[in-house]
């Protein structure tokens, strides 16, 4: 039984499972008839991450815990283990973590583990394993399946979570992944090709733009002449194929790494990729409890809808 932490540690088989999972989520809810406990623990600001994956605890029928850190006991110095143990003891059923730190899991296992599952909702510039999902549902839907497909992610590779869970699951399920990104963005432990956004849209079926993460940045970094240097810009995006798709994780910063423009433009599926991550979140909530046992599928039921007359 496994945390569900990495890109890194999903087969294709589970990945292909758990979107199918998910699109049969979006097009017929479903809830769960046990009550469970699934407790949010966000040491990092989060918008989409944290209320997607309450809004699909909710439609599933999960109680939600939800750690406030500065109002907890964290201020008076108790560990991350000691937080998640606690957690564990007073009855929850699956934790949601987001943590700054890269191997935040490791310092979990290291000191003695959990005997319940816990979902990686961000790890420092890691990983970011349920926004690869929601971003993988929405290249299928658009595409069928990404194999052979040409992703460019582009921006701050370095310091992003989301390049390096994309990258890894793309190149698993077949896809040709490029990188491109301004000088001193690159990641060289990430051994994909780099192109100018010039070269990226002439080629990519999906052009994945990322943020500059400042809040990684030693220096604030310089953006005046990001967006016409290294973004995409109107005049960039008018050369991409008529079938390829703009994505972002968010949030944007609108006119530095995109035109303002492009984000609601018919090509971006930036607000679609928010609404995936219900879907999503509810499929890996469901995998985990499963996978554990904690749930079964006899317990898993179609959500009715109030019909309103
Ligand atoms: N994409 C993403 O992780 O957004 P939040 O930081 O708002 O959760």
């Amino acid at each position: 039984m496994k945390h569900f932490i990495s890109m890194q540690q999903l087969s294709k088989e589970t990945m292909n499972q758990i979107l199918k999972e998910a699109e049969s989520i979006r097009k017929s809810p479903k809830t769960m008839n046990k009550q469970l406990f699934a407790a949010n623990l966000f040491f990092e600001p989060s918008t989409r991450t944290k209320m997607s994956f309450e809004v699909a605890q909710k439609k599933l029928g999960l109680e939600m815990l939800d750690l406030h850190t500065e109002a907890s006991s964290l201020v008076k110095g108790e560990s991350l283990y000691d937080t998640a143990k606690t957690f564990e003891a007073i009855g929850a059923d699956v934790l949601v973590v987001r943590h700054p730190s890269d191997y935040w899991i490791d310092e979990i296992e290291e000191a003695g583990g959990l005997r319940i599952p816990v979902i990686n909702a961000g790890s420092g510039k890691e990983e970011h394993p349920t926004q690869c999902m929601l971003d993988l549902l929405t290249m299928y839907q658009e595409f069928g399946n990404v194999e052979g497909r040409k992703v460019v992610i582009a921006g701050d590779i370095q310091h992003s979570r989301v390049a390096r869970s994309n990258a890894l699951a793309l190149e698993k399920l077949g896809a040709k992944v490029y990188l491109s990104a301004a000088p001193g963005f690159e990641d060289n432990s990430l051994y994909y090709p780099y192109i100018t956004m010039d070269e990226a849209v002439e080629i990519a079926d999906v052009v994945m733009l990322l943020r500059i993460q400042h809040e990684r940045h030693i220096h604030k970094a310089e953006t005046s002449d990001y967006l016409t240097l290294y973004g995409l810009t109107m005049e960039r995006a008018a050369k991409m194929k008529k079938h390829a798709i703009i994505m972002h994780p968010a949030p944007i910063n609108r006119g530095v790494e995109i035109d303002t423009k492009l984000v609601e433009s018919k090509q971006s599926r930036i607000f679609k990729q928010m609404e995936n991550g219900v879907y999503v979140r509810m499929a890996i909530l469901i995998h985990v409890l499963k996978e554990w046992g904690i749930i079964h599928e006899n317990e898993i039921n179609e959500r009715k809808t109030l019909n309103i007359i």
